[in-house]
């Protein structure tokens, strides 16, 4: 009887582990997946190439108000640093920043390029500069305003 009711048991059992062992395969390919997508938001500088950050920029210049960008980088100082005029050496003066950017940083695209100067400020330091960019902006400036601001510069002209 007793035996009976033990053997009665055994497809539970294998039922119940199958579930376990089905979840955990759903939860190890979830974790796998997310590291994938975060490696690839933060790429290293290694792995450059002529398409990266473009998803991202893209999403941010497509609502994006270059005239507004223009007051961006008052209402936050940026021109604080990046002011033209022959004594100031702190950071590369906005103006021909345009023209610059496309062969800046090689692969990137002028557009990425300019992202992640503002977004990762250390990962390529101009030469002739050092790292003195502060380094919050992507927790400072909204993303209408980081578009504003890459629409802004993107612009022959801005200064
Ligand atoms: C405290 C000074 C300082 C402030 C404020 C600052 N930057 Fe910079 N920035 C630098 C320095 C120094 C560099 C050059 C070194 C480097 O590449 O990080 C730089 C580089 C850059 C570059 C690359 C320029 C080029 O010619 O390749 C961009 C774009 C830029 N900053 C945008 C901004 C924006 C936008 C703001 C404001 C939201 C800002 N910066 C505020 C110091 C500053």
């Amino acid at each position: 009887m007793n035996g009976e009711r033990q053997a009665a048991r055994w497809p539970v059992l294998v039922a119940v582990g199958l579930l376990i062992l089905i979840t955990l395969i759903f939860l190890i390919e979830f974790i796998l997946t997310t590291q994938a997508e975060l490696a690839a938001r933060q790429q290293a500088p290694g792995e450059l190439t002529e398409n990266t950050y473009l998803d991202r920029v893209a999403a941010l210049l497509a609502n994006a108000n270059p005239g507004n960008g223009a007051k961006l980088v008052e209402k936050y100082n940026c021109i604080a640093c990046h002011r033209a005029g022959a004594e100031n050496r702190i950071a590369p003066p906005f103006a021909g920043v345009a023209e610059r950017a496309p062969s800046r940083r090689p692969p990137l695209a002028a557009e990425a390029y300019l992202y992640e100067a503002i977004t990762h400020p250390t990962a390529y330091v101009v030469e002739g500069f050092t790292p003195a960019m502060p380094q919050n902006y992507p927790d400072v400036l909204s993303e209408q305003e980081l578009g504003d601001i890459i629409a802004y510069l993107l612009t022959p002209g801005a200064h």
